[in-house]
């Protein structure tokens, strides 16, 4: 997991600056989970969150922003130092409504699947909270708000932007083995947690993305 992290951020910042120290990235378009949730669970609207969210409320945040930012972290994630090493706004989250998306938005939701919840629940599978939250969620909110991420924008905007897909699948294997699966028997989903992932980058690049 590490390494993958590492070689991704190693092939990020080569390709940002290759422009003669420059970013050629003007926005960061996020989708994930809690890896790089900056604050959409927490403001997901009762009652499907009934109580205080424990992102909600101190040590988390507490040795960076200073106080809790939904982010599942005490400091940073590492979308923040994406954002901070090309130069760009840390990335807000979709829920915060009227904030600036102009420089990017993040879709991510922790605790997010790469399977939808319809479907997981139909394998008997008990997904707390029962939110919308998936992968294929995170397109659909990305698809409704595409016409105002391009509104003046130029015609390669998503060209120029860095799309980060991930963190997903950990919450998929959480889910089956919270419900006492075996490992051989959530094994069998791999394939499935898999093309959902893939078919959401092929999406993404239908879109635009490079
Ligand atoms: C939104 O942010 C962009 C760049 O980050 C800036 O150019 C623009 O003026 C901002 N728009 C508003 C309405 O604040
Ligand atoms: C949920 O996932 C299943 C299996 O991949 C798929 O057949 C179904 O269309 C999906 N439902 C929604 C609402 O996306
Ligand atoms: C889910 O549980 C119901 C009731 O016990 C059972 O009939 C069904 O076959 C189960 N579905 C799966 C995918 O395990
Ligand atoms: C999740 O989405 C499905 C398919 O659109 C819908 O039938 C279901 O009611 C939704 N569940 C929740 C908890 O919103
Ligand atoms: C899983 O197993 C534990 C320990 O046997 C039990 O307490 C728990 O209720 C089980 N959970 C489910 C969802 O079956």
């Amino acid at each position: 997991h590490a390494a993958l992290l590492l070689l991704f951020i190693l092939s990020c910042s080569r390709v940002a600056y290759s422009g003669g120290g420059r970013s050629r990235f003007t926005s960061i378009i996020s989708f994930g989970d809690s890896y790089a949730d900056t604050g959409n669970l927490v403001r997901w609207a009762d009652p499907v969150l009934p109580g205080p969210n424990p992102f909600n409320n101190l040590p988390y945040g507490e040795t960076f922003f200073g106080y809790p930012t939904g982010r599942a972290t005490d400091g940073r994630l590492v979308l923040d130092f994406i954002a901070q090493a090309l130069g760009l706004p840390l990335v807000p989250p979709y829920l915060a409504k009227g904030s600036n998306f102009s420089a990017g938005v993040n879709f991510a939701v922790a605790g997010a699947p790469a399977l939808n919840l319809t479907y997981l629940q139909g394998q008997n599978l008990t997904v707390e909270p029962p939110i919308n939250r998936s992968l294929h969620d995170q397109l659909d909110w990305f698809q409704k708000l595409k016409p105002s991420l391009c509104k003046g924008k130029g015609a390669d905007f998503f060209g120029s932007s860095l799309f980060v897909m991930g963190e997903f699948g950990g919450n998929d294997y959480n889910f089956l083995m919270s419900c006492n699966r075996t490992v051989e028997q959530a094994r069998v989903y791999a394939p499935q947690i898999v093309d959902s992932i893939s078919r959401g980058v092929e999406i993404l690049i239908q879109h635009g993305a490079k």
